[in-house]
């Protein structure tokens, strides 16, 4: 099968050019004006814009958690992915505590394997690093191609590790190539308000964001940090939502030590006011919480100062009745939003079209950077010959509502309930294959693949 793409506006990290693409089974096999080609299909993309296909770098599908699971499987999410312009997640598979990541890999496996629609990997989350966990990590880098390892210096008891696990882990990701994410707040200390507010009687949402003020953030990032320097491993702290945090990331780099940092979009556009709405605020309960409006200036400034690379989505759904389970204590509350499917629109129409951000930033934070650091460029987030045809036909002009009556996720709440964008995605290849067309998706489960990757980046 192949297809012209004829008369879009193509846009990646460092160009901008009107001209056509011609795929070819999988990848991209000519780009230029005029292309004199014979295709199988033609497609005009006259005043539309072409972006690489996005890659969320942070998703959590059909994942144990909090005493339930996350709501959408592999194949609703990356479907819902696909719809949003996301042609590649990154998942995370979390070791049980006593049991082998290879346990892990394999009960991840038993829900994912066949069920994608579209592409995917993995990071691995160490939550139990000892003498035979640090035997696996290398086997993982260069045979599985999980290249990156997951850490949380939260949620004491299930997937915490202390800061002698976090040293040993480093040392040992960074002999072999590797890279460690971390969430990271202070467990410690959290734990300590969440007791002290239910003591208290104090039981709302709102509790849950005064129970992880920005401190437990800043304070956490910068240990860190600091472990990272010394230790010399590659480091990437998810979901990163405040000034403190980042002023620690900025901090680091006047020793010249690069960390590299993903903010979603929720922490971009959605500030904490939205807990004072009784139990509604249960919609945003996530960790770390939504922020103050001077974060979110700080980190749309922090985009533009290249201290952050990635702009992910956490996306953690739990329909109604699950968020139920926290109605008289927001410590039950399972932790996490839906937002798969609506990160390239809402960052477009926010960053974008306000002016925030220019074309070419949009391109690097949704999907070169994540790509460049984690080991899968050129082969994803680029347009470029040879690279996979991943690719989003884009109208930069239609307006349309958000709403959980129209989108594909797995969910039966938006967080973003009649929030009207700018900029519609219309059409997306995955792999030279088109994967969605006229609000349709046309390809199955078992369509995306598994993708291993190479040994990651130091330097973006
Ligand atoms: O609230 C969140 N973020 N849920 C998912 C787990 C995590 O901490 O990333
Ligand atoms: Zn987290
Ligand atoms: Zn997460």
């Amino acid at each position: 099968m192949s297809v012209l793409i004829k008369n879009g506006r193509i846009i990646t990290a460092d160009s901008d050019q009107t001209a056509d693409i011609f795929i070819s089974g999988e990848t991209v096999q000519a780009i230029g004006k005029n292309l004199n080609v014979q295709s199988d299909k033609e497609i005009d993309a006259t005043g539309l814009l072409i972006f690489p296909g996005g890659i969320d770098p942070h998703v959590h599908l059909d994942m144990p958690f909090m005493g339930t699971f996350s709501s959408d499987s592999y194949e609703t999410g990356t479907r819902a992915a696909l719809y949003g312009g996301t042609t590649m997640v990154l998942d995370f598979i979390l070791q049980k505590q006593g049991n082998s990541l290879q346990d892990a890999l394999q009960e991840w496996k038993s829900r994912s394997d066949n069920n994608c629609v579209g592409d995917y990997s993995f990071h691995m989350a160490v939550t139990d690093f000892n003498e035979e966990t640090k035997k696996e990590i290398k086997h993982f880098i260069e045979e599985e191609g999980i290249t990156s390892f997951k850490t949380f210096m939260a949620y004491k008891g299930a997937l915490m590790i202390d800061d002698r696990q976090m040293i040993g882990l480093m040392e040992e990701v960074k002999k072999h190539g590797g890279l460690i994410n971390v969430h990271a707040t202070n467990g410690d200390m959290i734990d300590y308000l969440i007791a002290k507010h239910k003591e208290e009687g104090k039981l709302s949402p709102l509790y849950h964001y005064l129970s992880q003020p920005e401190i437990t953030e800043a304070e956490a990032s910068e240990r860190f940090i600091d472990m990272a320097s010394y230790t010399g491993c590659p480091g990437y702290i998810v979901h990163l939502t405040c000034e403190g945090a980042l002023n620690a990331v900025r901090n680091a780099t006047k020793r010249n030590q690069k960390i590299f940092v993903e903010t979603c979009i929720q922490y971009l556009i959605l500030d904490a006011s939205l807990y004072e709405r009784d139990f509604e605020g249960a919609k945003w309960v996530m960790s770390p919480p939504l922020r103050e409006k001077k974060d979110q200036q700080t980190l749309w400034a922090g985009i533009n100062q290249g201290l952050v690379q990635v702009v992910a989505t956490d996306h953690c759904p739990f329909m109604w009745e699950q968020k139920l389970l926290g109605k008289n204590d927001f410590s039950k509350i399972p932790n996490g939003h839906p937002a798969i499917e609506n990160r390239m629109e809402l960052l477009f129409s926010e960053g974008v079209e306000k002016n925030k951000i220019t074309l070419n930033k949009f391109v690097e934070v949704t999907s070169t950077n994540a790509a460049k650091i984690f080991g899968m460029f050129p082969k994803k987030g680029t347009i470029a010959v040879g690279s996979d045809a991943d690719i989003v036909l884009f109208n930069p002009n239609e307006k349309h509502v958000l709403s959980a009556s129209t989108h594909h996720m797995n969910v039966d709440y938006s967080g973003y309930e009649g929030w009207e964008v700018t900029g519609k995605v219309k059409t997306v290849l995955l792999r030279g294959k088109i994967a969605i067309d006229n609000n349709e998706c046309k390809v199955e489960k078992g369509f995306g693949k598994f993708v291993k990757r190479n040994k990651v980046a130091s330097i973006v």
